[in-house]
């Protein structure tokens, strides 16, 4: 059942979109290596899912705020693109089993028990050789006040990342601090942790896939 009438809600219910129009820093470098059907898990008020819509690829963006998806929406027919929007509490949301070839999480900031009967659906969800692309700010930023949770459950690290995506290869790990400027939630120097992670696909070797020399 999705959330009624939450702090989601309440934060979007404004006309400004709160995290941008603009889809976020990390996943412009990355998209190129996106293909096909992308689910995009927390996927807000659509930024990220127009952008990749723009690139002519089919997005499929979850989140639990009907408000957001509403704007998701908006911003879909001002870019002349279409995305399916899906109000959905990712605590019980099912993807269909292999079924993307990339799902796309950027601040998704969820808690471990959810997490932990999502990723492995995650997982599943994917196609054989699709790619998981995942930013989340990570527990350094915890005492910091540009933007995200200060709950340590929510913040990710790159052990919690390795934990919870055993089944795929990790391509890219990184965490550090960046600069990021995205609306009026998310202003400036940011503890993050970046992870790309590929679905091995069918009769490949376990290490087929070397890191990404340019991540
Ligand atoms: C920080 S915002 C990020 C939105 C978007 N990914 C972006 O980068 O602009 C976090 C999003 O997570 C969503 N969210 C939080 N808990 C959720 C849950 N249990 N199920 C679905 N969406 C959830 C919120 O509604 C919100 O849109």
């Amino acid at each position: 059942m999705a959330a009624m009438t939450s702090i989601w809600d309440q934060r979007y219910a404004v006309p400004d979109y709160i995290y941008g129009k603009e889809p976020n820093d990390f996943l412009v470098a990355q998209a190129h290596r996106l293909q096909g059907q992308v689910l995009s898990l927390a996927e807000g008020e659509g930024r990220n899912a127009v952008f990749l819509a723009t690139l002519g690829l089919s997005v499929h963006g979850v989140d639990s705020s009907a408000v957001g998806l509403a704007k998701a929406e908006a911003l879909a027919r001002d870019r002349g693109v279409v995305i399916r929007t899906e109000v959905a509490d990712l605590a019980e949301f099912v993807p269909a089993p292999e079924t993307y070839d990339g799902v796309v999480s950027i601040f998704a900031h969820l808690p471990k028990a959810i997490r932990d009967r999502l990723y492995p659906l995650v997982e599943k969800c994917l196609k054989p050789g699709g790619l998981l692309l995942l930013e989340a700010y990570s527990e350094d930023q915890q005492t910091r006040s540009t933007g995200g949770p200060k709950d340590v459950d929510r913040l990710m690290s790159p052990a919690k990342l390795l934990q919870a995506f055993p089944h795929l290869e990790p391509l890219h790990l990184w965490t550090g601090d960046r600069e990021v400027w995205e609306g009026t939630y998310h202003r400036g120097a940011s503890a993050v942790v970046q992870f790309i992670a590929r679905k091995p696909g069918e009769g490949e070797p376990e290490g087929f896939w070397l890191p990404l020399p340019s991540a």
